[in-house]
């Protein structure tokens, strides 16, 4: 009997968490206190203190209580497959395979990688995709994906197998082009090459490798954020890539996954989070759009256990996103919104930018150089936190690149 009333009330928890309208109206948003970047009253706020006690100390937070960890003793080998000239010369083509092993057992990692012709070190942006490298273009030369991959009609993507009807069908999401003329580099991952994305318990993808021991924190953000690291190694021994001036972009779930990447890993120079919502650079105390609770239930294997602690009880976080956000400092970091994407609730991805300026300050850089969400179509790039929010959905569009190149242009190029 006790058994029935349990799991009558786990049913009824599931419906009513599913079944509770997302807040849109800024009004009902609840008063809230952010907790502390640096501890209260502690005197000794110097680049030091932050560097070596309290960063550590919030990104440690950050990590078991929320994203977790990706794979820790894995072994990865590059394998140069193919260099060709494209875009009648204008650009080179490298695919890449990172080649993860363990005990004579290996996962293969697809990376493609776009290089202006004309430069002999170049800057460049790594960012994963949700489909398939061959979807980023219509260059019949990219290879296509053997691994699992969310059907989708629209993209006649069916057995969650990649074929070549796929290819090209991303393309307005990747200016490659423009990229290139720009003087940067372009690299992407298909990120169910490194982990699926479906609750499969960590078996598949890089975690068939992993002992079941070392899975205890493991999550799938960790482990997409723990591949562009192991993308960025790659950089940084090929002398055609300038290893110090890459930046890791995403959009969306791959928004939250290019932060983290950002604050797990400093080498990564610059970070863009475009719609990255809830759990990205959105302020979880806001309640606004996507909660904690329904991202918990509906993508149980993006967080640590431990967050699904903070469902409903936003209040109890240590942390909130921007000290996320604060992780990326003083790197540059540019947050961008879009006006119909309420679930992402831009202004409280505005707001992370804002509160994690004063880590920034400490370094003696402007981080968000305004208080005030900048308005629409009107980016505001002065600070070392660049932000816009622009007209129309949740998408990543050539209007978003092209602010995040002229973002890059001032604080990382030169
Ligand atoms: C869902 C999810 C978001 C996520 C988005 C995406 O909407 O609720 O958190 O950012 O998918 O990745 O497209």
């Amino acid at each position: 009997m006790q058994r029935f009333y349990l799991l009558f009330i786990a049913i009824f928890t599931l419906v009513s968490t599913h079944a509770q309208e997302a807040n849109y109206d800024e009004n009902l948003v609840p008063d809230f206190v952010l907790p502390p970047l640096f501890q209260v009253g502690n005197e000794k706020t110097t680049v030091d203190y932050w560097e070596s006690e309290r960063r550590p100390q919030l990104f440690e937070m950050l990590e078991n209580e929320m994203f977790g960890t990706g794979p820790s003793d894995l072994q990865t080998s590059f394998i140069l497959n193919k260099v060709e000239r494209v875009f009648e010369g204008k650009a080179l083509r490298k695919e890449v395979t990172l080649q993860i092993s363990k005990g004579g057992k290996t996962h293969d990692i697809g990376l493609l990688i776009y290089l202006p012709s004309d430069k002999s070190s170049a800057p460049l942006f790594l960012g994963l995709n949700f489909y398939g490298n061959h979807t980023i273009h219509s260059d019949p030369g990219i290879s296509i994906h053997h691994s699992w991959v969310a059907n989708k009609e629209e993209f006649e993507i069916h057995a969650n197998r990649a074929t070549e009807e796929s290819r090209g069908v991303r393309v307005h999401r990747w200016p490659v082009e423009m990229i290139l003329e720009a003087g940067y580099g372009l690299a992407t991952i298909y990120y169910g090459d490194i982990d699926p994305d479906f609750d499969d318990g960590f078996e598949n993808g890089v975690h068939a490798l992993v002992d079941e021991e070392d899975k205890v924190n493991t999550t799938s953000l960790a482990t997409w954020a723990w591949g562009m690291s192991r993308a960025l190694d790659y950089f940084e021994q090929d002398p055609s890539i300038d290893g110090e001036k890459v930046i890791a972009i995403g959009h969306s779930r791959l928004g939250k996954a290019a932060l983290w990447a950002g604050a797990s890993d400093q080498r990564f120079a610059m970070v863009v989070s475009n719609d990255s919502g809830c759990g990205g650079a959105a302020l979880s105390r806001r309640r606004f759009g996507e909660t904690v609770a329904r991202i918990n239930t509906v993508f149980p294997h993006w967080f640590s256990p431990n967050f699904k602690k903070y469902n409903d009880k936003e209040e109890d976080l240590p942390f909130d996103q921007h000290t996320l956000a604060a992780m990326i400092a003083p790197r540059p970091l540019y947050i961008a919104s879009a006006d119909e994407d309420q679930w992402a609730d831009p202004k409280g991805e505005f707001l992370s930018g804002y509160y994690a300026s004063e880590v920034y300050e400490l370094y003696d850089l402007t981080g968000m150089a305004t208080d005030e969400q900048p308005a629409i179509n009107t980016p505001n790039i002065e600070g070392k936190i660049g932000y816009h929010i622009r007209t129309g959905g949740h998408d990543l569009t050539q209007y978003d690149w092209e602010q995040f190149i002229a973002f890059a242009d001032k604080h990382l190029k030169e």
